[in-house]
């Protein structure tokens, strides 16, 4: 298994271009089965989830075809990926791919609503909480479909098609919003979605769909209305550029110091996390190319945060966050509201030298005058790179063992560090 090793200690100077968006790609490739025809999505960011993605969809008769990089000046901005699923052979979505990655349940919206009928497994347990898939059952069923469990799998049926309707979400959910927003494309009439979720990636879905020929409005408000309509064609998109991978890239600036330009990074989408970043003590510019962050000498202030849905503090952003806290003058406080475990990174942070309390979910972070090198196990995504950011500033060397999760969601990250001066390298098992 690969490892990541890092000398900290210097600061970060240079451009990082950001990516295509991991959150937005997976559902953008999961709407392709809602048409016969070809959807072309640009900007498709290379990582593990997205390869998984392709092969989950492969199974169920979607061709998904690279067709290369697109020239860029910083040379990459993703891949040109075509899918089409001409003929769907299989409705059903199997343990074994599902239970490898969330967010392909989201399979069971398109399913159901083009072929009348899906048969997806449940996700299961998974390493940030216990995720429930309740509200999407609610959507499905308020839109006609009738619901089974059975051994394990959501039995999904509406031979007739499925029916606009009212959902009103009594908590705010991005896959569960995607999902009732795909199935309503092709149901009979008005659908409205209440209590929608905000996030950039559910407009980036609709603006997708639209182009397919789907009948949205709102979306990126908490009302979203769809009205249904007989079939989807094909379509281009560019992926939005990833928030995440702007706000880490953007965190660890400010954890070593320098100067960094974001490249290809939208203001917009970041206000809460550069609005934090600015208490905290760093310099935040809007620029041409993107954002830059800067910070020289000043310390680092301590915080009080709650993680929320959009356009609040994301909890995707919570684990780097803390990573930075961790050499703030003073006690931080940093509450997460999404997901009951997402807290793993608090021990591994610990191993470099981070006083970190847990209250229930509530961290208490006291800085500390400095981290030291140590090794450490990645244990999720976001939790991953929280472990790169601190070995970033630490002294001396970490090694970061597990780097499969980084893989899910960050592209070329030692490329992108190391090309701002970083010591970072990848050392293959
Ligand atoms: C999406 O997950 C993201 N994943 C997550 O990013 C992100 O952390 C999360 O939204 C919150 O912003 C993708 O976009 C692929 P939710 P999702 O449904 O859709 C509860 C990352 O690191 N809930 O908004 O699965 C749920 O348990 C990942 O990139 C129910 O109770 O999250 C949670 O407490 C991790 N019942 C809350 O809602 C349901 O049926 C919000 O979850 C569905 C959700």
């Amino acid at each position: 298994m690969d490892r990541i090793r890092i000398v900290g200690g210097t600061p970060l100077n240079g451009t990082i271009p950001i990516s295509g968006a991991k959150n937005a790609t997976l559902p953008l490739m999961i709407a392709s089965l809602l048409t016969d025809d070809t959807l072309v999505l640009d900007n498709v960011p290379n990582l593990a989830d997205v390869g998984l993605l392709k092969r989950i969809l492969g199974n169920h008769g979607v061709d998904c075809m690279v067709k290369g990089k697109r020239a860029s000046h910083n040379g990459h901005s993703g891949e040109t990926v075509e899918l089409s699923a001409r003929a769907i052979i299989d409705t059903t979505a199997p343990y074994e791919m599902v239970s490898k990655m969330r967010a392909s349940f989201w399979v069971v919206g398109p399913l159901i609503a083009r072929m009348g009928q899906a048969r997806v497994s449940l996700p299961g347990g998974c390493a940030i909480g216990t995720r429930p898939v309740d509200l999407f059952i609610d959507a499905l069923e308020s839109l006609g479909a009738d619901i089974d469990i059975d051994g394990g799998y959501v039995v999904a049926r509406a031979p007739n098609g499925l029916k606009g309707a009212r959902i009103s979400f009594p908590k705010v959910t991005v896959g569960a919003t995607h999902v009732a927003m795909m199935a309503a494309t092709l149901a009979q009439g008005e659908s409205v979605i209440e209590n929608a979720a905000r996030e950039p990636e559910v407009a980036d879905l609709a603006a997708c769909l639209t182009k397919m020929g789907a009948r949205i409005s709102g979306a990126g408000t908490a009302t979203i209305r769809i009205e249904g309509v007989p079939s989807l064609s094909g379509a281009r998109h560019t992926v939005m550029p990833d928030r995440i991978e702007t706000g880490t890239y953007a965190f660890a600036a400010a954890m070593t110091g320098g100067e960094v330009t974001l490249e290809g990074a939208t203001p917009d989408i970041v206000k809460r996390p550069m609005e934090v970043l600015t208490e905290i003590g760093a310099e935040v510019t809007p620029t041409n190319e993107g954002i830059r962050i800067k910070r020289n000498g000043a310390g680092l202030k301590p915080i009080d945060i709650s993680t929320e849905p959009f356009p609040g503090f994301p909890t995707d952003l919570q684990a780097q966050l803390m990573a930075l806290v961790c050499r703030a003058d003073g006690e931080s406080h940093i509450r997460e509201t999404i997901f009951e475990n997402r807290f793993m990174h608090v021990q591994e942070l610990a191993r470099l030298g981070a006083d970190i309390q847990l209250d229930g979910q509530v961290a208490k972070v006291t800085g500390v005058e400095r981290l030291t090198g140590a090794e450490v196990m990645a244990t999720d995504l976001r939790a991953s790179v929280s472990l790169v950011i601190a070995g970033l500033a630490a002294e001396g060397e970490t090694v970061i063992n597990r780097v499969y999760h980084l893989d899910r969601g960050f592209e070329r990250i030692e490329q992108k560090l190391g090309g701002c001066g970083a010591t970072i390298e990848r050392l293959s098992a």
